[in-house]
């Protein structure tokens, strides 16, 4: 493990860990920075293509301490920029955890109209929102980018285009105002930003994070450090509601998970026997698309026409479409279940003192999942943690907050060049793991393509750690 971290640092690495005697003086440091724009010339190593390996750019600096989640300091604010898929979001939020503003501009519109959204589609409707969500976000936080401390961002994973749209902008701000940057990995602040919601939550804690593109079992040591238990192999449980809700001919206009929560409480969840996935593996990884496939060809044999809208249909149609959707959502979860409650046994064996699990990501605002998890999580003994609904599904509350937990720990990169070119290569990374794999939860059923996945998150951090003296 320790070889395969320190190989992977060798080849890239974005953060910069400045010379920090102490966290206050980072911070009265920054204070002064912010007044005066005194930081220096800037090191644009935040430049680095992600398939551009480079030399890192540590510095020598003390170890950081971790914090507890909120208090101590209470002066800086920070900007969020989220863009990674198909919502643009921006954020303000103070380090004491108080959010003075959040913006969501959804494509959901887009979904309706062309069934999908391609990548290109998407860039394109970042770019036409991205700087009146980013205004909105500052004009409701009642600040100019004067008053910001940093600015955070996410750089991956995610759709490279749409990435790209958020860092560019991040990055325009931060060099006109000489603000430092931070770049954030998505699911990363998917996990942290439960940490801004409960005050009581410290490391090490378990996570199980559900979105559209991901599902991650991960044990969080601590901010950066993660390790992780399982993954999704194909389709993650996202996509398979947001698919099954379009053959189901729902309302797609704020995404499908709600549309099939929703129709689902109309039907009876028993009454198609779909198979629980993976059943046969003893890890924690996740499969979907197996779930799917039962689905569409149930849909198939009762000839459902999704042509035809829910709100159009017959009342014995509607009902089989409702049990359709209760069915795939009792056994999606069956599944969450299922791995949730192995990972929790491995868990405890890594770290028996974790008295949390955090549910996050888009998929965990449903009501539905949250009390499943809630009384599994319960049964073992461990309290669960679900951020509010807007704080689940994609928001720039949580980039900003993982920017502060970051900043504090001083991994933050200088300012980049006031001009740089709207050509300048950027750091994204559309796939980038967040933790090391648990070695002993490896399954034969893994079948992630490796190429050009970029270092995890936590081999940098930890390789970094690493290299500063005691
Ligand atoms: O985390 P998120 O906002 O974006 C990604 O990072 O992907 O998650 C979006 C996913 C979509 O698949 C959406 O349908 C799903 O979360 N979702 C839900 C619900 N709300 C959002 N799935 C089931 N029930 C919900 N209430
Ligand atoms: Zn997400």
């Amino acid at each position: 493990m320790a070889s395969i971290v320190s190989n992977l640092s060798s080849t890239i690495s974005r953060l910069t860990l400045l010379r920090k005697p102490s966290l206050q003086f980072t911070i009265r440091n920054l204070q002064n920075f912010n007044r005066h724009r005194q930081f220096g010339t800037p090191t644009p190593h935040f430049l680095h293509n992600s398939n551009n390996h480079a030399t890192p750019h540590f510095s020598s600096s003390p170890k950081p301490q971790s914090t507890s989640a909120l208090g101590q300091d209470e002066e800086l604010i920070v900007l969020g920029i989220e863009t990674s898929c198909d919502d643009t979001a921006a954020a303000v939020v103070r380090s004491n955890g108080e959010i003075l503003s959040q913006v969501v501009s959804s494509q959901a519109d887009l979904l309706v109209k062309y069934g999908g959204v391609s990548p290109k589609m998407a860039e394109g409707a970042h770019s036409l929102v991205i700087d009146q969500v980013v205004q909105e976000a500052l004009d409701k936080a009642k600040i100019t980018e004067e008053d910001l401390s940093a600015v955070a961002v996410t750089i991956g994973p995610g759709l490279g285009l749409c990435l790209r749209v958020g860092v560019r902008k991040a990055r325009k701000i931060a060099g006109t105002y000489a603000l430092p940057i931070v770049g954030v990995h998505h699911m990363e602040a998917h996990a942290l930003v439960a940490r801004l919601v409960e005050r009581e939550l410290q490391f090490p804690f378990m996570a199980l994070l559900i979105s559209g593109g991901h599902n991650l079992l991960i044990l969080a040591r601590d901010i950066g450090h993660y390790i992780q238990l399982g993954t999704s192999i194909d389709d993650a449980i996202g996509e398979a509601y947001d698919k099954t809700a379009k053959w189901l001919g729902l309302d797609l206009s704020k995404s499908g998970g709600p549309a099939l929560e929703q129709l689902a409480l109309e039907g009876n969840q028993d009454s198609f026997k779909f198979k629980v996935p993976m059943k046969q593996h003893k890890d924690c990884n996740f499969s979907y698309a197996g779930l799917k496939t039962q689905v569409r060809l149930a849909i198939e044999s009762k000839n459902i026409d999704a042509t035809i809208p829910i709100a159009s249909t017959s009342s014995e149609d509607r009902r089989v479409r409702a049990d359709i959707a209760a069915s795939f959502q009792r056994v999606a979860v069956l599944h969450l279940e299922d791995k949730c409650q192995r990972a929790i046994g491995w868990g405890l064996k890594i770290e028996p003192s974790i008295k949390h699990l955090v549910a996050s990501g888009g998929v965990a605002s449903n009501k539905y999942v949250r009390s499943r998890l809630y009384n599994m999580v319960e049964k073992n003994g461990l309290q669960l943690v679900c951020p509010p609904p807007s704080l689940c599904t994609d928001n720039g509350v949580m980039i900003a907050w993982t920017g502060i937990e970051h900043f504090r720990m001083g991994r933050y990169d200088t300012p980049p060049p006031a001009c740089e070119p709207d050509d300048a290569l950027v750091d994204i990374r559309p796939r980038w793991p967040l933790g090391e794999e648990y070695a002993e939860g490896r399954s034969e059923a893994r079948s992630l393509k490796t190429a050009r996945i970029h270092p995890s998150l936590t081999s940098q951090i930890q390789a970094s750690l690493e290299k500063q003296p005691l």
